[in-house]
């Protein structure tokens, strides 16, 4: 494969622009410094010979050199202003993303990636996937402690901080995705990810927390060292709309099934009992259809339109006596919504 970008010894495949260029810096820092390096030793050594102890000699002092010391002194200016340059003009670069980038949100939390695209898609949990060719531009946020979107590929690492946003932007231009059965199988740079397809890797670059050493059955992140998600640059952006898993297709009430899915997976059931039994949250048994009160006096009846609310703005209105507990937001695509209010009815008949 002739095409795929190859590493060096010191750095591995770039596949973008502005890695190239990082590249090239990086190079020009590290051969002016081996220069430099093997100019003052070789001096060094020259003299310590020219000018060593000899039987019958004696040292003559020689004095100020001004226009020498002068030299030597202004002379490092140059090269240092140069690379004082040409690193904050990258810096720059690196740090303001071009105008009409693909943009995408980036929630960072104890141990997963999540990617929100335009729009409000959610792409599949540690799964990026950007168009080759564009800029992109990454809009992070935390939910818990720091971590850091570092792509060794694009040279791009930026941390993710919780209280606040941070940017960060690049422009890949070699497509990743081959299918793979292992590592091997490969471009040099990528992994064999999840689905059987070659991605680059996006590391956590910031410890954030391991309770457990290993990576549990459902090969889901447990610490910081397994916080890892793919990276894939496609001609073709596929469509984000989540889709029924594939055992529910066959089930009696397939939407219901979703339904019950989702409550699982997205730990609704931590909060929420499905048998009337009291929790952080009120419980989802015959829930549906009923008259809720809220804090402030209100009312309303339990249609798609209040779970919708609830799902999506949770705070909005608060069933009353469940002030203790603020649940956050989830974003659910409209089907999934949907799919909640089949297994809703399921739970009140
Ligand atoms: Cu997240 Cu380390």
């Amino acid at each position: 494969m002739n095409m795929d970008p190859q590493g060096t010894v010191q750095l591995p495949p770039a596949y973008s622009a502005y890695a190239r260029e990082v590249d090239e810096l990086y190079g020009s820092i590290f051969w002016l410094s081996v220069a430099l390096f093997v100019g003052i030793v070789g001096a060094m050594l020259v003299l310590l010979w020219r000018y060593r102890r000899r039987p019958g000699r004696k040292s003559k002092p020689t004095g100020h050199a001004t226009v020498l010391e002068i030299a030597w002194t202004v002379a490092p200016l140059f090269p240092l202003a140069w690379l004082f340059h040409a690193g904050f003009a990258h810096y720059v670069d690196g740090a303001v993303a071009p105008e009409g980038a693909y943009e995408v949100r980036v929630r960072a939390m104890q141990w997963s990636w999540e990617f929100e695209h335009p729009g409000g898609a959610l792409g599949p949990l540690n799964e990026l996937t950007v168009p080759v060719g564009e800029p992109v531009k990454l809009i992070m946020s935390s939910s818990d402690v720091i971590h850091s979107f570092f792509v060794p590929g694009l040279r791009v690492k930026r941390d993710v901080v919780p209280g606040m946003y941070t940017t960060l932007w690049f422009e890949a231009d070699q497509v990743t995705g081959g299918a793979c059965e292992s590592d091997d199988a490969c471009p040099e740079g990528q992994f064999c990810g999840r689905q059987g397809r070659c991605a680059l890797p996006i590391y956590c670059a910031e410890y954030c927390g391991a309770p457990q050493d290993i990576q549990d059955s459902a090969g889901r992140n447990t610490n910081h060292s397994t916080m890892l998600a793919e990276l894939y640059v496609v001609e073709e952006m596929p469509s984000f709309e989540p889709i029924m898993p594939e055992r529910c297709e066959a089930a009696e009430d397939p939407m219901a099934c979703w339904g019950e899915h989702l409550y699982q997976s997205n730990g609704c059931v931590g909060c929420h009992s499905v048998d009337g039994s009291s929790g952080p949250g009120p419980s989802w048994q015959g829930l549906w259809g009923s008259e809720r009160a809220f804090e402030g006096g209100e009312r309303a009846v339990a249609d798609e339109n209040y779970v919708r609310q609830s799902i999506l703005q949770p705070q909005a209105q608060v069933v009353e006596g469940y002030t203790s507990v603020n649940m956050p937001p989830y974003r659910l695509s409209d089907r999934q919504i949907e799919a909640i209010v089949a297994y809703l009815r399921t739970l009140s008949e």
